[in-house]
């Protein structure tokens, strides 16, 4: 894994959440990177799949809120590198499924043509499949770096969770079967938590707990990553119907030609918007006993309903 750089400590007030982020995805290329040099793939086309999409400059949120959960707690980052790349191949992968035209049929993807579009449904099928399965392998080689196997294990269950039949998968199924259909917002709100919301509490989660959290302290960051993944999916959906497809990399509009169920389409775009800010305050307020450590979480949560892409 890259070796961790050293990074100014947050200062409340003055944090400069750009530079910060900057910094932390260009530690999650690197780390992508060695990942894949790692690999030995037999067949070039699906390497090129897997390259493709994972190293196609994504915001890298999940990654980045692994590691600053991490060092809210002040942990070791190396040892959090490889569940960070995991949970960034899984995220991956459910975005090139997502995409395929039995899911949501889109061709633009952080602004470039989905994978499917350049290398056949069958291989994107694949690139997502080895993604999926190659997160657990990087995931188990935390083991490594001297966390206690039981942390691990742990952490393989909660992924797994978070991004199978009970979790992300789950929600697939439900946004998926959803269309077209009324959804009440008690319904939609479970739909967003399972699709988006599981395996970002997992990155925060998961984060926080390689890097030595108390049992009240990762309670604190599950409420935060709660409500973090909420507003995130909301903020999606905000931007699906207000984004600029240049901005966001993606077509816009597509939610509604599909009939899916979004907060905008079910409460209108300025309570969607207040929804979105209360939950991201919520996220903030979840954090308040920890100390300027945890400044980047802060800041992240207002990003994540703030942010134009
Ligand atoms: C898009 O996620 C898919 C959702 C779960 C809403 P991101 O907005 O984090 O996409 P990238 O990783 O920056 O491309
Ligand atoms: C995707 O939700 C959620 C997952 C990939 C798990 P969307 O279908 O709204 O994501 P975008 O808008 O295509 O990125
Ligand atoms: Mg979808
Ligand atoms: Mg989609
Ligand atoms: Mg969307």
């Amino acid at each position: 894994m890259a070796s961790a750089r050293p990074i100014a400590p947050a200062q409340g007030g003055s944090f400069n959440l750009e530079g910060y982020l900057t910094e932390r995805r260009e530690l999650v290329e690197v780390s992508l990177k060695e990942m894949l040099a790692r690999q030995t793939i037999p067949v070039a086309r699906l390497a090129e799949a897997i390259r493709y999409s994972l190293l196609a400059g994504g915001k890298r949120l999940r990654p980045i809120l692994t590691l600053a959960a991490c060092d809210a707690v002040g942990g070791d980052r190396e040892a959090v590198l490889p569940l960070a790349c995991a949970v960034e191949m899984v995220h991956t992968y459910s975005m090139i499924h997502d995409d395929l035209p039995c899911m949501d049929d889109d061709d633009l993807r952080r602004g470039r043509p989905t994978n499917h579009k350049v290398f056949g449904e069958a291989i994107a099928t694949l690139a997502g499949d080895a993604l999926l399965t190659d997160a657990f392998f990087v995931l188990a080689e935390s083991a490594a770096y001297k966390i206690p196997p039981e942390t691990v294990l742990a952490t393989v269950a909660d992924l797994a969770e978070a991004a199978g039949s009970g979790g992300m998968v789950g929600g697939q199924a439900m946004d998926i079967l959803g269309e077209g259909q009324k959804a009440e917002l008690v319904v939609l709100e479970r739909l967003h938590r399972l699709k988006t919301g599981a395996l970002f509490r997992l990155a925060v989660v998961g984060g926080a707990r390689l890097g030595g959290a108390s049992a009240s302290q990762l309670a604190a960051f599950d409420e935060y990553a709660r409500a973090f993944g909420l507003a995130f999916q909301i903020a999606d959906d905000l931007l699906d119907v207000e984004g600029s497809s240049a901005e966001i990399g993606k077509r816009t509009g597509k939610d509604q030609s599909r009939g899916k169920a979004t907060y905008p389409r079910l409460l209108g775009v300025p309570r969607s918007r207040q929804t979105a800010l209360a939950l991201a305050r919520q996220a903030r307020d979840a954090l308040a006993a920890f100390d300027a450590r945890a400044e980047p979480l802060r800041a992240l949560a207002t990003y994540a309903v703030e942010r134009k892409r």
